[in-house]
């Protein structure tokens, strides 16, 4: 019996012994609340994933899952924390959030190392959730998308896997064309997330990071972002819209463009890892049909990947706050990112995972993917600090209202350097 069941069935006899004696099963564990984003299976994977912590300890952790949007999560987070909510003890942080949400947080720093989890990470990730010294939160996963394309259709049509914007443009009219001559009415070239929220601030940013015009603020803090290369990259989106993108790609998440693309009804898509292992799920019409490669490059610059990623953080004001960190550096360890990457596609922050045979079966793209996520272009959240979510609200609605033919990219770029300017107070 392995230690770890031997503990288990231990506990169950104790457990047991107290139902008789006390009439309750519960008063050797404490609940442990996790609030959390629910895209694509991390709430059904919850149970299995937090299971071995569970026994190990005697706890139980509790999910709380959220709106998909991180925009939506971050205005909810953000009024608990300012309220001190006592009952949520762990917050799942999206990459961005650490230097906004960092005063709310325990320092995980110690804890981290005592577990070899400092060592264990890539340092660029510890560090993006490091703060003045502060370990703000415990890295889960790392995000870069990739260009899913359908390998069935490439072939049929005799076309190759695009590396600029151009030639997928082209490619997918040309498929979108030939497929919908030949009675397919639902299919469509390209599709991607195109709604009002953070989600299209990482789109964007990869427009225009592939076009040569920047990063929207600098890493010195100079907003940069009203530049005519800025300006085609999103005169290229809008043409797209009603094109080879329907036109509800406009309030389209990245779930929506999953949903189109897993029914068999995409050429290409632009999404995070995740969809790659449930593209691939017996529920799916594309199993075995796709592959991924980097996203394409505009016509002065490279391709860009913009770096997303999940972390876990333990509030200040939680009441289990013991249990919580124990909770999250379970959370953060080699063993639960390796069942997540097994289970939910994410991509590890654990260097040595990228060598492990189950991962790499499960996801035969990752052993690639690192360079990907190592060279990931930053949404500008360290120069801008606590106001990073007003520059991502003011660039993702100047973004939207190009590509939903509002106003011309110019004249948007110009408004928005304006009001970045003032509201970093340039
Ligand atoms: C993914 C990324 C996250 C990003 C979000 C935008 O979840 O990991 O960093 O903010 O997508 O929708």
């Amino acid at each position: 019996m392995s230690a770890f069941k031997k503990s288990a069935a231990l506990r169950s006899t104790a457990a047991l012994s107290l139902v008789l004696v006390a009439g309750s099963a519960f008063a050797e564990g404490v609940e442990v609340t996790i609030v959390s984003g629910a895209v694509g299976n991390a709430v059904a994977n919850f149970e299995a994933l937090v299971a071995p912590w569970e026994e190990a300890t005697g706890n139980t952790a509790v999910l709380v899952p959220m709106p998909a949007s991180t925009t939506d999560q971050f205005g909810q987070y953000r009024l608990w924390l300012a309220a001190q909510n006592g009952d949520i003890d762990l917050y799942q942080t999206d990459v961005i959030w650490a230097p906004q949400l960092a005063e709310h947080f325990v320092d995980l720093t110690e804890a981290a190392a005592a577990a070899g989890l400092i060592d264990a990470n890539f340092p660029s990730i510890i560090e993006s959730q490091t703060v003045d010294g502060k370990l703000v939160a415990l890295p889960l996963f790392t995000d870069a998308p990739a260009l899913y394309f359908r390998t069935d259709l490439l072939e049929k049509y005799n076309a190759s896997v695009p590396t600029t914007w151009e030639e997928l443009t082209a490619t997918a009219q040309m498929i979108q064309d030939g497929e919908r001559a030949a009675g397919n009415a639902e299919i469509w070239g390209f599709v991607w997330q195109g709604n009002a929220y953070e989600g299209l601030t990482c789109d964007a940013l990869e427009w225009v990071k592939s076009f040569g015009g920047g990063q929207i603020v600098e890493a010195d803090g100079t907003v940069s972002i009203n530049n005519d290369n800025a300006a085609a990259a999103l005169e290229m989106a809008r043409g797209w819209v009603g094109t080879i993108s329907p036109e509800g790609v406009l309030a389209y998440q990245e779930e929506e463009a999953r949903g189109v693309w897993q029914t068999g009804n995409a050429v290409f898509m632009r999404n995070w890892p995740y969809a790659y292992l449930l593209g691939n799920g017996d529920d799916s019409a594309v199993k075995g049909l796709f592959d991924v490669a980097p996203l394409p490059a505009g016509p002065n610059g490279s391709s860009a990947a913009t770096l997303g990623g999940w972390n876990i953080a333990v509030s200040r004001y939680g009441d289990q706050q013991e249990a919580a960190i124990s909770l999250a550096l379970y959370l953060g360890s080699a063993e639960a990112q390796k069942q997540r990457a097994i289970n939910e596609g994410n991509l590890p922050t654990i260097v040595s995972l990228y060598e492990d045979a189950d991962v790499l079966a499960a996801n035969p793209y990752m052993a690639r993917w690192q360079d990907v996520f190592l060279n990931a272009v930053p949404r500008p959240s360290a120069p801008v600090g606590s106001d990073y979510n007003e520059v991502s609200t003011l660039f993702f609605t100047a973004v939207h209202s190009v590509i939903s033919g509002q106003s011309e990219a110019a004249d948007a770029l110009a408004d928005l350097q304006d009001d970045l300017d003032d509201l970093l107070g340039n």
